[in-house]
């Protein structure tokens, strides 16, 4: 039986290839924020939340593997982005068995939502197994231009497609687990449509003050300021996905207080971390300004690189979760969170003063639609440009021999 079980899979294994390439000819459906607290409202309907997953997600999860596929061929073979490939292909399956079960019988339904959350804890350590297959790439065969430039945009992609399939995900189970969160009643599965944005910032500070008194003896304090244009007493609020903006101000924190405890080392006190929050009609933005040396110029773009990043190499232990802490992922990844729902995250650096890290978010949740990557020809053509030279002139390293320039007499 087991030996049967055994060829079935294999079989099944084999066709990989064919339905992924069915699916990834859709385009993923882009959800905005409204739709998803329709789908979670108080008529929320299981069934259509099923019968839309159940197709959206092999989308999804196709179209991203198709990219895998355009990496370089000696970053496919590492064993990390195998083992990546085969939790992808894996999910693909576990949801197209539900394909042709119906939506009306209810134990379909648990069984699908049982499904998802073992999808979910397949996908846990998806950033640092990536990450990983990067570093040992990085460390075999080096690197140049073209390949970092691939891995960019192929990360920033796979990463986006990734933090979009654990938000449906999250979402329909969630909402229809029976339960509602007793931490947060008014919430609709993960989202908050009243997000009180300085309790988060608050919250993200107190983590990080955490770790930082830890590990640094000290930290430094806070001052947070709010301008509402709308009404100026009102503290600002959105409706937003609270534990991504954590996610973000988290990870800026811990970087504004290294940096200022760094530089500060011998002073008797630390100069605060300053957060703005801002509301206009169509932005709503958050500043923070630490005081910590900043960062020059030129390496503002690489502090975003996944193969540039200059943190030591961390040891993944599959014996228990790999912390992301060290990847130098910090950053690019809370990018991503940011433009998820169509905002940004850029870095202003004065270097010998410190840094601005802003978070730009749309203020109405009618604008907050899903970033979503698609496989077509136009990204294929990314991984596939050959080296084209500069058009802007490299300057000699060496000093100009001004000799050869003269009119000879
Ligand atoms: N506010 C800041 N002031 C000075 N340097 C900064 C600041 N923010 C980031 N950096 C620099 O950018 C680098 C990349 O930051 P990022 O958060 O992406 O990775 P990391 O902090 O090195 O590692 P991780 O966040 O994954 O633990 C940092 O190592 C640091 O050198
Ligand atoms: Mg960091």
């Amino acid at each position: 039986m087991k030996f049967v079980r055994f060829l079935m899979k294999n079989a099944a294994l084999a066709n990989a290839p064919k339905h992924i390439d069915h699916f990834s000819k859709f385009s993923p459906s882009p959800l905005s924020m409204k739709q998803f607290l329709d789908f979670g409202s108080t008529n929320a309907c299981e069934k259509t939340s099923y019968v839309f997953l159940r197709q959206e997600l092999p989308v999804r999860l196709s179209n991203i593997l198709k990219e895998i596929n355009l990496l370089p061929d000696r970053l496919i073979s590492t064993p990390s982005v195998q083992m990546l490939q085969s939790w992808y292909v894996q999910s693909l399956f576990d949801i197209m068995n539900f394909l042709d079960k119906s939506p009306d019988d209810h134990r379909i339904l648990t069984a699908f939502t049982e499904a998802l959350v073992k999808i979910r804890d397949r996908h846990n350590d998806v950033v640092p197994t990536m990450a990983q297959g990067v570093l040992e790439y990085k460390e075999a065969f080096g690197q140049d231009h073209i390949t970092n430039q691939n891995v960019q945009y192929f990360l920033d992609r796979f990463y986006m497609s990734r933090i979009s399939i654990r938000m449906l995900i999250n979402q329909h189970t969630l909402i229809f687990d029976g339960t509602t969160n007793p931490a947060h009643p008014k919430t609709i599965g993960s989202i908050d449509p009243s997000c009180k944005v300085a309790e988060v910032v608050r919250d993200a500070y107190e983590s990080a003050k955490f770790l930082c008194d830890q590990y640094y003896l000290g930290s430094p304090e806070l001052e947070i300021e709010e301008i509402n244009s709308k009404c100026q007493k009102e503290p600002i609020s959105m409706v937003y996905v609270p534990s991504h903006l954590y996610h973000m101000l988290f990870e800026l924190f811990k970087n504004a207080m290294r940096a200022t405890v760094e530089t500060h080392e011998s002073s008797p006190s630390l100069p605060p971390i300053k957060v703005m929050v801002a509301l206009g009609d169509e932005d709503l933005s958050l500043k923070m300004s630490d005081q910590g040396g900043g960062v020059p110029l030129r390496k503002i773009e690489k502090l975003f690189s996944y193969m540039y990043s200059t943190a030591p190499t961390p040891q993944v232990d599959h014996s228990e979760r790999a912390p992301l802490a060290g990847f130098g992922y910090g950053l690019p990844i809370s990018r991503l969170y940011a433009q998820y729902f169509q905002g940004d995250l850029q870095l202003y650096s004065m270097e010998g003063y410190g840094t601005d890290a802003v978070i730009y978010l749309k203020a109405l949740s009618t604008d907050s639609i899903e970033k979503l990557p698609v496989y077509n020809k136009s990204a294929w053509r990314h991984y596939k440009v050959s080296q084209e030279a500069d058009d802007w002139c490299v300057p000699s390293k060496e000093p100009l021999n001004l000799s050869v320039h003269r009119d000879s007499k």
